[in-house]
């Protein structure tokens, strides 16, 4: 097994493992050493059932269940749909659903936006687990990018001014430009804002990373505007290109990434045209 970094902040592939076969201890802790150095992990040429996909995740901890969010999923834990979510243009006849409907929109614009998965909740989520099976020729990136990188180039006097700030958190802020959805609606009533620190530390490593995301509104306790102002600044910082990393999939692809340590969205792909079909395993978070 090798590991080869991405880029300079975070990140990294590793090379040479089957993530399907039985990894015995000591390949599955360097692995999970490396996810908690690199904040994100990729695995290419992965062929990845959806079984061996819960498996594989289920070594990191538990998983949260996508009834959480679709509740008309099964109820069994033992069948896989109860913890996969899909990110899919297709259809169950194998066609392409029209990009101009309420659902494919949704998900584009929701996807688009740098986010943290599940921040809105009181237990935010810890990782989630990308598995690319049908990807568009062109476009369609992930995009990543290191919080943790962000905190560590801020300034001291910003630093300094972060310490004990909550902000908060919630579904309806990050969809409040856009026409919902009937689930997106059920989500809002699900889950009322939670207030999560601006600065968290990762237990695994002892470092701190910021913690801001399209969910998250306002700092608690300081006029709206101003703690509006304050995360978009926070987040532009975050963003910028030197923290980035922008992975272009090929189907087999895998690419994990650490929800309390790094932001994602979704680029656009011309979905009227192409499929892109991809699932995720999530692993359940912890409140800080
Ligand atoms: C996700 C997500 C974006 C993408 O899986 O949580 O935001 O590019 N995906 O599919
Ligand atoms: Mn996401």
């Amino acid at each position: 097994m090798k590991i080869k970094s991405l880029t300079k902040h975070f990140g990294a592939e590793i090379i040479g493992i089957d993530i399907s076969s039985a990894l015995d201890n000591d390949a599955f802790n360097k692995i999970s050493n490396a996810f908690y150095k690199y904040s994100v992990l990729l695995f290419r040429d992965q062929n990845l059932s959806e079984e061996k996909h819960v498996a594989f995740t289920q070594r990191f901890g538990p998983l949260i269940s996508i009834t959480e969010s679709v509740p008309s999923v099964s109820s069994d834990p033992n069948n896989v749909n109860h913890w996969l979510i899909r990110f899919s243009n297709v259809d169950e006849n194998g066609s392409i659903i029209p990009p101009d409907s309420k659902e494919m929109i949704g998900m584009f614009n929701a996807n688009a936006l740098w986010h943290s998965d599940g921040s809105f909740k009181k237990n935010p989520d810890k990782g989630s687990v990308l598995y690319a099976e049908q990807i568009p020729p062109e476009k369609g990136e992930t995009e990543l990018a290191s919080l943790r990188a962000a905190y560590s180039d801020l300034p001291n006097h910003r630093k300094i001014e972060l310490e004990g700030l909550m902000a908060e958190h919630s579904f309806a802020h990050s969809r409040r430009n856009f026409d919902l959805d009937e689930a997106a609606k059920s989500i809002i009533d699900k889950y009322p804002p939670a207030e999560h620190p601006l600065v968290r530390t990762i237990p695994e490593t002892g470092e701190k990373s910021l913690f801001v995301a399209s969910h998250a509104s306002h700092v608690i306790g300081w006029p709206l505007d101003k703690g509006e102002n304050f995360i978009n600044e926070l987040m532009e910082f975050s963003t910028q290109k030197r923290f980035r990393y922008s992975h272009q999939w090929n189907p087999g692809d895998l690419l994990m990434w650490d929800n309390r340590c790094c932001l994602h969205r979704g680029k656009p792909w011309d979905s009227g045209k192409y499929k892109r079909v991809m699932r995720r395993t999530t692993l359940m978070g912890q409140a800080e």
